[in-house]
């Protein structure tokens, strides 16, 4: 790992470990459904707090899967606290882990700003139906994600700035930005209605990892709508909640920021359609407002991260559930080379195997050497 990585990953454990809100309310919430000699899988363990917080409460064994480096401070923290017998390390992401017991509790902390996103869902999803035993139990058990329209003139300001003296033309940043999801904080008063819940889940029933949720709001002043924004709020255990409506009291989340393309000025009482989709296991974010005041009637504005980065049609292409995928010259060299690992030759027969087949990949001896041992460290 370079410096920088190391340097940015301890940063960010940092500051999750420095959340006095996130980390009590977890060690509250583990402490209370870990049961003596539980077996626990702690998914996304990170520096390993949680499994630390399990063993704590009396867990027999617990399986710590982090598919990042961060294992590494999960490895040495459960070394100093002398729980490395009771702390199995999976150095995996959990669709590829396996558990070879009954999971009595899964406890994750994979929280995005708006609660699910990122992966959380499929990943919990996907853990629950494999480990987690009947009757298991999971951390969080529930969580709800909030959305309200906002009047925020400064953010909106400083994401649609583009200088206009170097005579280029920025309409493509713009339009990039404005269908972005942005990582804000929002203050209590900037929201222009009563915030709606949009999405409500029991992890132990959920079905699904992509979400749908239309809500309405009704404006309760007269103002400028910029955009719509998200949080959540946790159920982690029967009396532990972890919540980051505004104004935010757990800093290591922000609220999720989903602008419009125009601000818009509303009247008391104008009536607001909103929906929000995830796709992709939320990879993917949809919004659309519509406004359905007199003094706005009609206007609708839809964007989606879909439209956040210039894909080219070749990669929307690949992305279809009817592409038929062909091997690349990159994968026909792994699979040249994954063939080879069958216990039979030495690595330097491999090596001189795949400079021979494919010698404008591998100019040198040491080039093949290079990416052979990269994939022997890997797969074998
Ligand atoms: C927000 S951090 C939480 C770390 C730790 N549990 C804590 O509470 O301090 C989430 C961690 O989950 C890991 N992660 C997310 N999805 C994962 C998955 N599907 N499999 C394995 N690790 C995952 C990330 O690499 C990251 O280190």
């Amino acid at each position: 790992m370079s410096f920088l990585a190391s340097t940015n990953l301890v940063a960010y454990h940092q500051s999750l470990l420095q959340d006095r809100e996130r980390m009590g309310a977890y060690r509250r919430a583990v402490h209370e459904v870990v049961r003596p000699g539980d077996v626990v899988v702690d998914l996304g363990a990170g520096s390993g707090a949680l499994s630390l917080f399990a063993c704590q409460a009396g867990a027999r064994r617990v399986y710590a899967i982090e598919s990042g480096d961060a294992i590494e401070l999960a490895r040495e923290m459960s070394r100093r606290h002398g729980l490395q017998d009771r702390i199995v390390l999976v150095n995996e992401r959990s669709y590829r882990a396996r558990i070879d017991e009954p999971v009595d509790v899964i406890v994750t902390e994979t929280f995005w700003n708006f609660g699910f996103g990122e992966g959380m869902l499929g990943a919990v999803l996907d853990a629950r139906r494999r480990f987690l035993r009947e009757e298991g139990r999971i951390v969080p058990a529930a969580f709800e994600s909030w959305l309200a329209p906002a009047d925020m003139p400064q953010l909106y300001a400083k994401l649609d700035r583009w200088p206009d003296e170097y005579e280029l033309d920025m309409s493509l940043m713009r339009s990039l930005v404005m269908n972005n999801v942005h990582q804000v904080k929002v203050e209590t008063e900037a929201l222009m209605a009563e915030p709606a819940r949009f999405a409500q889940m029991d992890m132990c029933e959920v079905e699904e990892a992509d979400v749908f949720g239309e809500v309405e709001f009704a404006a309760s002043r007269a103002g400028t709508i910029h955009g719509l924004v998200g949080w959540f709020s946790a159920t982690l255990s029967p009396s532990v909640r972890l919540a980051t409506a505004p104004p935010n009291p757990a800093p290591n989340w922000g609220h999720a920021f989903f602008p419009l393309d125009e601000p818009v000025r509303v009247e008391r009482g104008d009536r607001l359609e909103a929906s929000v989709r995830s796709t992709s296991n939320g990879d993917v974010w949809s919004w659309e407002l519509h406004l359905a005041g007199e003094s706005v009637s009609g206007s609708r504005f839809t964007n989606s991260t879909l439209w956040g980065f210039p894909f080219s049609v070749e990669d929307l292409h690949r992305q279809s559930p009817r592409f038929k995928p062909t091997l690349s010259q990159a994968g026909e060299i792994e699979r040249f080379v994954l063939d080879m690992l069958d216990g039979t030759r030495e690595l330097s027969e491999i090596e001189e195997s795949a400079r021979e087949r494919f010698p404008e990949t591998f100019p040198s001896r040491e080039v093949a050497a290079a990416y052979v041992r990269r994939m022997v460290a890997r797969c074998a």
